[in-house]
């Protein structure tokens, strides 16, 4: 499928499936690396980051936990910029390493909030895991600890990233035409 139709926009594909499952082996090695011992708990984003968490975990070896948090920002194509509440955090983070696994960085205004959010539960440490970063976009000083892959300022879909709620499904990324 080299290109794909959603929600009626054309979109083509970008980032094969097998290439982004040779970079998530490269995360996950660094992980394993960084953090034995650390026993880390790793939050990922709904919904976004759901494709790239399961794919991740399978690949991380260490002792650690997984819990899944929910927090968005985004309307259609343009990021609204005005942020929610972290919802569905039922473990105590107190004294934990946290590693946030995310799908995109886009402005970097969610990821910003999140750390606040994440750091009222007095987490010992918290690192950031992102499937993709806009570095072009960035408008805030944040350091992604974890990068799975750059990409350039275009709209993607696939591999967990949706469009007004579609494309999810696709497992592989898919670029706006
Ligand atoms: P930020 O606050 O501008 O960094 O936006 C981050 C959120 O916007 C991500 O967690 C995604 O849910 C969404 N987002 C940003 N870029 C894209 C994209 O190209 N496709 C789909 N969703 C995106
Ligand atoms: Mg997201």
């Amino acid at each position: 499928m080299d290109r794909v139709t959603v929600n009626g926009k054309s979109f083509r594909m970008s980032i094969p499936e097998s290439d982004i499952l040779r970079e998530v082996d490269r995360v996950a090695a660094e992980i394993n690396r960084d953090m034995d011992g650390a026993n880390p708990i790793f939050l990922c984003v709904l919904n976004g980051a759901f494709m790239f968490a399961a794919d991740l975990m399978k690949r991380v070896s260490i002792p650690c936990e997984i819990s899944f948090v929910k927090l968005s920002s985004y309307n259609g194509t343009q990021s609204t910029g005005d942020v929610r509440q972290l919802i569905g955090l039922s473990d105590s983070l107190r004294g934990r390493n946290v590693v946030i696994v995310e799908d995109i960085v886009d402005s970097g205004l969610t990821m910003l909030h999140l750390l606040d959010l994440i750091r009222e539960h007095e987490p010992k440490d918290v690192k950031i895991c992102s499937l993709l970063v806009k570095p072009e976009k960035l408008k805030v000083d944040l350091h992604v600890d974890y990068v799975a892959m750059e990409i350039p300022n275009d709209f993607i879909v696939g591999y967990g990233l949706d469009y007004d709620g579609a494309g999810r499904n696709l497992p592989s990324i898919y670029t706006l035409e």
